[in-house]
């Protein structure tokens, strides 16, 4: 079966109700199109919990904050469909802005808390109101089985863990690995910014963070480790470092002292034109307390 792109709503809806009463599994990838071997890796996670898999293709407006870079992220749609076509996917939906956000839209999604008033939600205000309304209105408009997000925004995968069962979202939300290049960088549309020397620069953060969770886990105090990370991000090349930081792995809270319990590192930084973002587990294997 080739790849079929649809982009409205209601194709979108009659391509999924006819899965249905065929009685076929249905997951969506939801993505912004830019497709990497991330965003593949995505789609074969989803290809094992589903029949047929969707990918939405949408560069969403709203979590794009004034100065940031809405207009220039790449739209790759040919591209995009001929790497979903090789990878089997079904149905490629690409709405168009009107589509999604139609005259007199006026409903927010908003996850309130400690959650959102960190990391990116602070360095980015309104990004997760922008990522829980459209992601919503996905999850909404497939109504698929299960849904795939991956652990690179890793944050933006607890809000929405946190919004779809907050809303009663009958969706299966699935976190996936963040898939690296061979020099460790995470994948990401972003790399694309990257100048030859930048793209040299770039896997510093990788190093950074995996030297802090090896120290942090031989259970070094953290308030060090971080300072001196920082300096190697800076002097790298990075500026500015919107954050570095351990939090909780899953309500999180910021770690301060020593990490005794399953935690994760935090980086997002400015190289050029590209702002990075990257993280890492810590004491995954071990019990919470
Ligand atoms: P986008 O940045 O295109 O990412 C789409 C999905 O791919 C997200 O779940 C993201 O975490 C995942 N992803 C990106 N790079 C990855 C990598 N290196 N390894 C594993 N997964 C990776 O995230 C968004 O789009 C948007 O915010 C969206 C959820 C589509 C809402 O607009």
């Amino acid at each position: 079966m080739s790849l079929t792109t649809v982009h409205t709503v209601a194709d979108l809806r009659a391509a999924v109700a006819k899965w249905r009463a065929e009685g076929l599994r249905v997951a969506l990838v939801p993505t912004m199109g830019a497709l990497h071997d991330g965003h593949i890796s995505l789609t074969e996670l989803a290809r094992t919990h589903a029949d047929r898999v969707i990918v939405s293709i949408f560069v969403n407006p709203t979590q794009f904050g004034p100065n940031e870079d809405f207009g220039a992220y790449p739209r790759t749609l040919p591209d995009d469909q001929k790497l979903l076509d090789a990878a089997g996917v079904e149905l490629c939906f690409a709405p168009s802005v009107d589509e999604m956000y139609p005259d007199g839209f006026a409903t927010k999604v908003t996850v309130d808390g400690g959650m959102t008033n960190v990391l990116c939600g602070a360095a980015r205000p309104g990004h997760f109101d922008g990522v829980a309304q459209v992601v919503t209105k996905l999850l909404l408009q497939a109504m698929p089985d299960c849904a795939i997000f991956g652990q690179k925004d890793y944050q933006q995968l607890m809000v929405i863990h946190r919004f779809a069962a907050d809303l009663n979202i009958p969706v299966d939300i699935i976190g996936a690995k963040i898939q690296r290049e061979e020099d460790g960088l995470a994948m990401s549309s972003r790399n694309r910014y990257l100048t030859p020397e930048e793209r040299a620069i770039a896997p510093t953060l990788n190093r950074v963070l995996a030297d802090i969770t090896t120290k942090a886990q031989g259970g070094a105090d953290v308030g060090p480790l971080l300072a001196k990370g920082r300096e190697e991000i800076l002097n790298a090349g990075f500026d500015p470092i919107d954050y570095l930081e351990i939090r909780d792995g899953k309500t999180l809270e910021l770690i301060g002292d020593k990490v005794s319990k399953p935690a994760r590192i935090f980086v997002a930084a400015r190289l050029g034109k590209a702002r990075l973002i990257d993280n890492h587990a810590i004491n995954p294997g071990i019990e919470r307390t």
